[in-house]
């Protein structure tokens, strides 16, 4: 399988400047980019044309109430959304989501169809302490416990984010990215019954190291933030990525 390569705009880019780059990447291998919520709906016109897959950077977990400011997965399906991030560590940390609460999302995405991105990964602290692994398989266990197996035709990607490496530039060396993906592969067989689910490594990649990490069998692709805002960069990236 080709590798995959997500674009996690974050809130870097306004609707008009991601218009602009969207047009300027063109689609080079298996493409999905996560736009911020007020750019969705201009670029999902585009997304068809090119064929570059289109994700939320966030859903909440029912489909219709009284939840001000919210974003409902229906209505990302709606406009045409495939993707859906859910977990990312920036959620978690400023607005406190937990693993619960993740995983009602994770379930709510899947319900609807859409394929959820589960972001997990420990902190600098969790690292050094040697708890990265016993933390991540924690968190896979909290938000996939109760989920049941998939349906045919339901897909779940996992990224590996280890929080000391998002934008930082200090990205996590490939040989423990490898460790991490291949713990995340058992623990989500055992939890969900999917076999060799894909997982993306995330945190400060660049053009530069992407081939370092594609390389490996075990790493499915990659959940790229500030690199993929940056129109030259970014299509260097994907270049190097459609080759493998
Ligand atoms: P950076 O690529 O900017 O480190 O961000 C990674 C990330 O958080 C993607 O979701």
């Amino acid at each position: 399988m080709s590798k995959l390569i997500v674009a996690n705009w974050k809130m870097y880019l306004s609707p008009k400047n991601s218009v602009e780059l969207f047009g300027a990447v063109g689609k080079k291998g298996e493409v999905v980019i996560c736009p911020s919520f007020a750019a969705l709906n201009q670029l999902s016109t585009l997304a068809k044309k090119s064929g570059i897959g289109l994700g939320a950077q966030d859903c909440f977990w029912t489909n219709r109430g009284a939840y001000t400011g919210e974003i409902s997965p229906v209505d990302l399906k709606e406009i045409g959304c495939e993707y859906v991030i859910v977990g990312h560590s920036e959620r978690r940390g400023y607005f406190q989501e937990t693993d619960e609460m993740v995983g009602k999302k994770v379930k709510a995405a899947l319900a609807t169809g859409l394929i959820p991105i589960l972001c997990v990964g420990e902190n600098e602290f969790e690292r050094k302490k040697g708890k990265a692994a016993t933390h991540v398989v924690e968190q896979l266990k909290k938000t996939l416990t109760g989920l049941g197996k998939l349906r045919a035709g339901q897909e779940i990607i996992i990224a590996y984010e280890p929080v000391w490496a998002i934008g930082t530039g200090k990205a996590c060396d490939p040989e423990t990215a490898v460790e991490m993906h291949q713990l995340i592969k058992e623990k989500v067989a055992e939890l969900i019954g999917v076999k060799n689910v894909r997982v993306l490594y995330g945190g400060s990649v660049n053009d530069k190291n992407i081939a370092s990490y594609l390389e490996y069998a075990e790493i499915d692709g990659a959940l790229v933030g500030g690199a993929s805002t940056k129109k030259d960069i970014f299509a260097s990236l994907l270049s190097i990525a459609s080759k493998f």
